[in-house]
């Protein structure tokens, strides 16, 4: 069967493709793009399987040409190509699959969901580490309980925009002066998280306490996040809001789902963090002079700040947890991305898996669903993610993509 991967020389497209090449059910890949010889480039290296094409993914007709020939194009570019793609999808009646997010994107690609269907077209919108495999654990996570009160999604996550790199619990190395140097190159990053903090208003979570449930602002009481080895650390993030990243299902819990986002720094420096964002978010002080002190304070005792912990290592990338009732009392359910799974470019590694895994699915002829869908409403959890992490070049230890905890909350 034939594949043809817009942006396939690109992040997420260059490993969706070598996995591909690898399946008996592919026997061809187009590497597109605007860029011939990046394409000619990437398909050299993939073999006798791959071919170039250059084409402008904003330009429906000549997609809608090209695809005739084709059984499934994966968007792996980006979102504003979406519609023109999934449009010349249906025209020439080849399935579709993108790594997009967001929920305005979501509800524009639905409203083609009728003629996609009548087109005999599965189009699998979202794939990807967020929110395919971040909404498909709040999927199982909601199931685990009898009643779902909110779903709450958790997110060490500190980038640097032009290098487009993330910074790691390893990243913080033997020697704090080391530290010191890589956690300098996300001071931009982390000035307009404090910006973005001033200017959102924090959403809560739901907390039982005293034989209730009660709204707690995370900012103020901190966020309880559940470790790998069993033990639970109270933490404070930098932001608990939707505005920016919007993922978990809506309709599984009574109360909308809440992110929560933390940075992956060692307890001591995220609670100074967690400081400056409070002054901030109550207008007390401007973000650039936040930041000002935040390093100030960093660089006159590194050894104090950046030395790290096995709590630190332990933090999950990403972690999702239901809270509820099972059984008439009041439980928490949580389950978390292996930490072993850490590294600055495991979110792009994830999001070619999984976009792999749905491929396979359609050309395979298991989904027999048509129209435009999202993953969480259409693959079962636990055996899409067993998949994922069975196409993971470095498998977790256990083998499993996630590991998972459960509390009694009375
Ligand atoms: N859902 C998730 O979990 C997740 C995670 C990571 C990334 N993503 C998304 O994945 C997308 C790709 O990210 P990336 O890191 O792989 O980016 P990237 O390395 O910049 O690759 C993008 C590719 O798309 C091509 N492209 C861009 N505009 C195009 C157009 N108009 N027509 C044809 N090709 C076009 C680019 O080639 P040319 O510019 O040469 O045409 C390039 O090959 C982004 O939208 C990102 O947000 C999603």
């Amino acid at each position: 069967m034939k594949v043809f991967i817009l942006g396939g020389y690109g992040a997420v497209g260059v490993p969706s493709a070598e996995l591909l090449a690898k399946s008996d059910l592919v026997s061809e890949i187009a590497f597109a793009g605007r860029n011939m010889e990046r394409a000619e480039k990437a398909a050299a290296e993939i073999g006798d399987k791959a071919r170039a094409v250059q084409v402008d993914g904003a330009d429906e007709e000549q997609l809608a040409l090209l695809l005739t020939d084709y059984d499934i194009i994966v968007n792996a570019a980006n979102n504003q190509v979406a519609l023109t793609t999934l449009h010349a999808a249906v025209r020439s009646g080849a399935h579709y699959c993108d790594v997009g997010w967001g929920r305005d994107f979501i509800a524009q690609m639905q409203e083609f969901s009728a003629e996609a269907r009548d087109a005999g077209v599965t189009a699998i919108i979202c794939n990807g580490i967020s929110p395919c495999i971040t909404n498909l654990m709040g999927v199982h996570a909601a199931r685990q309980l009898d009643e779902t009160e909110q779903l709450q999604g958790g997110r060490p996550g500190v980038f640097d925009f032009e290098s487009t790199q993330a910074l790691t619990p390893q990243q913080w190395l033997e020697s704090p002066q080391e530290s010191l140097v890589v956690l300098q190159k996300f001071r931009g990053f982390l000035e307009w998280m404090l910006q973005v903090a001033q200017e959102t208003e924090a959403r809560t979570v739901r907390a039982y306490q005293d034989g209730r449930w009660l709204e707690e602002d995370t900012l103020k009481s901190g966020f309880h996040v559940p470790l790998p080895n069993g033990r639970i650390v109270t933490t404070y993030p930098y932001g608990s809001y939707d505005p920016i990243f919007d993922e978990l299902p809506d309709d599984l819990a009574k109360e909308r789902p809440v992110c929560v986002y933390l940075t992956p720094f060692p307890p001591q420096l995220q609670d100074l963090y967690a400081k400056q964002t409070k002054l901030t978010a109550a207008g007390e002080v401007e973000p650039a002079n936040a930041m000002t002190s935040f390093y100030e304070t960093i660089e006159a005792n590194p050894d104090r700040w950046l030395t790290i912990t096995d709590d630190s290592i332990a933090f999950p990338l990403e972690w999702v947890s239901a809270v509820g009732r099972k059984e008439g009392r009041a439980a928490r359910y949580n389950c978390w991305l292996a930490p072993d799974m850490w590294n600055e470019r495991v979110g792009w590694l994830l999001t070619s898996v999984s976009l792999t895994v749905t491929v396979l699915r359609i050309l395979s002829g298991k989904m027999q669903e048509r129209g435009v869908m999202t993953a969480e409403k259409t693959f079962d959890p636990l055996p899409y993610l067993d998949e994922v992490a069975s196409l993971m070049p470095e498998l977790p230890e256990d083998g499993k993509l996630i590991g998972e905890s459960f509390e009694w909350l009375e």
